[in-house]
């Protein structure tokens, strides 16, 4: 795996590696964008790149314009070495993990995407400029990268679609591709920040995807109220002391706008503080309110 800092040697790198032969099928190359502090949910994404892709790039990069002034940018967990041997025994060909300056020089841009009103709902409801950070910074990965296919965890279901926004109004050249999310044995959705949770934190964040699961088995028997199924929500991680709701709500995947019925399908997205950490979770529920993907 070739570990790479800086643009210029990006760009070179991914067009070496694009040319390496004479194959008249131009080399697939698909990049998988984290901010690092790596587990398996990021490991799964490497794998349907490495299965679908000819060359496969992961960025590294903990993007601070995604970061509001009271979140946790200085406390984000830095792993690189791990990361490395972890996407090394994966069969990454390329690493690409600059610095702020090189993303950022000067500290700031005099573009960015404004993403709209999408940007403002769920995560963005509650983390204002939050996805301006997100849409501007994968915006200028691929710009570096060119890749033919990047990949998305549905772990961050407004992410994906403000990404699928962005990708769609600026014609950008890329397939957007999205994985399921990868949950630990007791349903908690694997996610860097987990590392926050003390023990017993731990155990209370069991709620969130226990919620969640209760929904799915409503909507398999058949409710399609999406107001009954809110409530539910927010009934089931009220119970849970510890734990304070942001959002709790049954939207539609594509424009995150909230459901009067999960008929032809729903979003179900919920984000709750356990002490001072923020998680989040979601299913996605079948037009039949069944479940496809975790
Ligand atoms: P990060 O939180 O590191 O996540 C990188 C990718 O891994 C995202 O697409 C995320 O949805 C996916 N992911 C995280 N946990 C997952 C899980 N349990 N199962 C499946 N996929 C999971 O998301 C970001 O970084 C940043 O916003 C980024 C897109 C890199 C832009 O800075």
């Amino acid at each position: 795996m070739r570990v790479v800092t800086t643009i210029r040697e990006m760009r070179e790198a991914c067009l070496m590696l694009r040319g390496r032969d004479f194959s008249p099928l131009p080399r697939r190359l698909g990049l998988v964008p984290t901010m690092g502090a790596l587990h398996t949910g990021h490991l799964s994404l490497v794998r349907a790149c490495r299965q679908e892709c000819d060359i496969t790039a992961v960025s590294i990069f903990v993007n601070p314009t995604q970061f509001g002034p009271a979140e946790d940018l200085a406390l984000y967990p830095r792993t690189f070495e791990e990361d490395c041997r972890m996407l090394e025994a994966e069969g990454v060909d390329l690493l690409f993990a600059p610095e702020v300056t090189e993303i950022y020089p000067g500290g700031q841009l005099r573009s960015f995407v404004d993403v709209g009103e999408i940007g403002e709902r769920l995560d963005g409801r509650s983390r204002p400029g939050h996805f301006r950070g997100v849409a501007t910074v994968v915006l200028k990965l691929f710009g570096i990268v060119t890749p033919d296919v990047a990949y998305f965890g549905q772990k961050d279901a407004a992410q994906v679609a403000v990404i699928r926004v962005m990708v769609d109004d600026l014609n950008l050249p890329v397939r957007v591709v999205v994985c399921p999310i990868v949950r630990e044995s007791d349903g908690v959705a694997l996610s860097s920040r987990n590392r926050y949770l003390s023990a017993s934190e731990r155990v209370e964040a069991r709620a969130l995807s226990a919620a969640l699961r209760h929904v799915e088995a409503m909507a398999g028997a058949g409710t399609t109220e999406a107001r009954r199924l809110r409530d539910t929500l927010h009934e089931d991680l009220g119970a849970s002391p510890g734990l304070r709701i942001d959002y709790a709500e049954v939207v539609d995947p594509e424009t995150l706008l909230p459901l009067a019925s999960t008929v032809r399908g729903a979003l179900v997205a919920v984000a709750a503080w356990i002490g001072s950490t923020r998680l989040i979770d979601n299913i996605l529920l079948t037009p039949a309110g069944e479940r496809v993907s975790r």
